[in-house]
């Protein structure tokens, strides 16, 4: 069959790389892809936020199935333009995917279902929003509402932190994204993201993950979109998973469903889980980046049937082989990131780097400028090796890192360290 990714990072480097496996894959193809993706698959120049764009390229081009990477083109119903032209999609529809675009949205479906989450209100006014948090009080977190590329969360550990997050938010600092704030309860914890497949109906899980958000080693400095992640998440227990699906995955999936808005994809749930029970932080519509590396690696080629299964409501019949192992990614970024940072140096020792099923460096920001590779974004390589245990992987990722050769490049030394305490 014909396959289109949508998107152009790490992600969805790592969906092309276990897709290409498949010998279920005939032709592949991603807009806009990066110089890794390159590699193994045709890229297209597309604006993938746009449905009726990706719906004709995807007829003239005898698409059979669209793998929708980012929220962005979900959140503005790029997967209902593409199944309204009778395309196979995997990847909510803009209705469902308001779980992600809308942090109100989801606490309403969490309140409908009686799942376990922070207790919560939203304000459409500064001065309602300044009240409550003074009779809160520290620490108390604040949310844009909508979509704001990472930057709309506040974990305020004082007052006066709180203070400035409502009146920078609906100062407009975030756009329409903080017209609305939702202003929740502080949960304690360890964070963990648990991913699923859902058609609508079924619910299967493929796999649990702990991400580094920040950008320096023992978890400091600023916040990033993710400088590494390990899977599984050992803080996800078995039973504690089994937790998670019967009281927020499943009953969140029911309720989307009784609404007439059934969901259909990957549902990623950002979990904290303190005393032996998770309640939901978030959720997200889509793989994580860098997360759906270390999944993609575990999972390999069978990921292409699992999202086939997920998209023509077969999930019931469809089941996950596991190898038990553990995979480790690190994440190397241009030196700055998140901060104001450097485009356009070269990268060097990729070449040296032998790839297999059990290392592959996937490709985030980078382009092939006169043969080659050089930086284009933030996170530019998320470095990704698996092992029979934890220690092995990191120790595979780091022995690939030490082979490139990218001065302009940094990475954090200590990725998987919670779970190897
Ligand atoms: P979100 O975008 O909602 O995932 O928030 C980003 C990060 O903020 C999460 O990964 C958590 O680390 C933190 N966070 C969000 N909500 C809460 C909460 N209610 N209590 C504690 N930490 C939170
Ligand atoms: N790594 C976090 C995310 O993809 O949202």
């Amino acid at each position: 069959m014909n396959i289109l990714i949508l998107g152009g990072g790490g992600r969805e480097h790592a969906l092309a790389w276990a897709v290409k496996q498949n010998p279920k894959c005939d032709r592949l193809i991603a807009a806009p892809g990066n110089a890794g993706i390159a590699a193994i698959a045709e890229c297209a120049d597309l604006d993938i936020l746009d449905g009726a764009a990706v719906l004709a390229f995807a007829v003239e081009n005898a698409v059979d199935f669209v793998i929708v990477g980012p929220e962005a083109p979900l959140a503005v119903g790029v997967a209902d333009a593409l199944r309204a032209g009778g395309i196979l999609t995997f990847g909510p529809s803009a209705a469902a995917a308001r779980l992600e675009a809308s942090k109100a949205f989801t606490k309403d479906i969490c309140d409908a279902c009686g799942a376990p989450t922070a207790s919560w209100a939203r304000f459409a006014d500064r001065a309602a929003a300044l009240a409550h948090v003074r009779a809160r009080g520290a620490p108390i977190v604040v949310k844009a509402d909508g979509l704001a590329a990472g930057k709309g969360v506040v974990v305020a550990m004082t007052l006066p932190e709180a203070e400035a997050a409502i009146a920078d938010m609906f100062g407009g600092s975030l756009g329409a994204a903080g017209a609305e704030v939702v202003i929740e309860e502080f949960m304690a914890g360890e964070e963990a993201s648990f991913f699923v497949l859902t058609d609508g109906h079924d619910v299967l899980p493929i796999g649990t993950a702990q991400d580094h958000k920040r950008a320096g080693d023992g978890d400091v400095g600023p916040n990033t979109g993710g400088m590494g992640a390990y899977s599984p998440a050992p803080v996800l227990t078995d039973e504690i998973a089994a937790q998670a699906l019967d009281q927020i995955i499943r009953p969140t999936i029911a309720e989307l469903a009784r609404r007439g808005t059934p969901y259909q994809g990957v549902l990623y749930a950002g979990l904290m889980i303190d005393q032996g029970r998770a309640r939901l932080v978030e959720y997200n519509v889509r793989f994580g980046d860098p997360e759906c590396q270390v999944l993609m690696m575990r999972l390999g080629a069978q990921a292409l049937d699992l999202m086939l299964a997920c998209a023509e409501g077969r999930l019931a019949e469809a089941r996950v082989t596991w190898a038990d192992d553990h995979a480790l990614t690190v994440v190397m970024a241009a030196k700055g990131y998140p901060g104001a940072h450097e485009k356009g140096s070269a990268i060097g020792g990729l070449d040296n780097l032998p790839e297999s099923s059990s290392q592959m460096v996937f490709h985030a920001g980078t382009t092939l400028k006169d043969g080659q590779i050089t930086a284009t974004g933030g996170r530019v390589l998320s470095v990704t090796a698996r092992g029979a245990t934890l220690a092995e992987a990191q120790a595979r990722a780091y022995g690939m890192i030490d082979r490139i050769d990218w001065p302009q490049g940094f990475c954090r030394r200590d990725i998987g360290w919670r779970a190897l305490k």
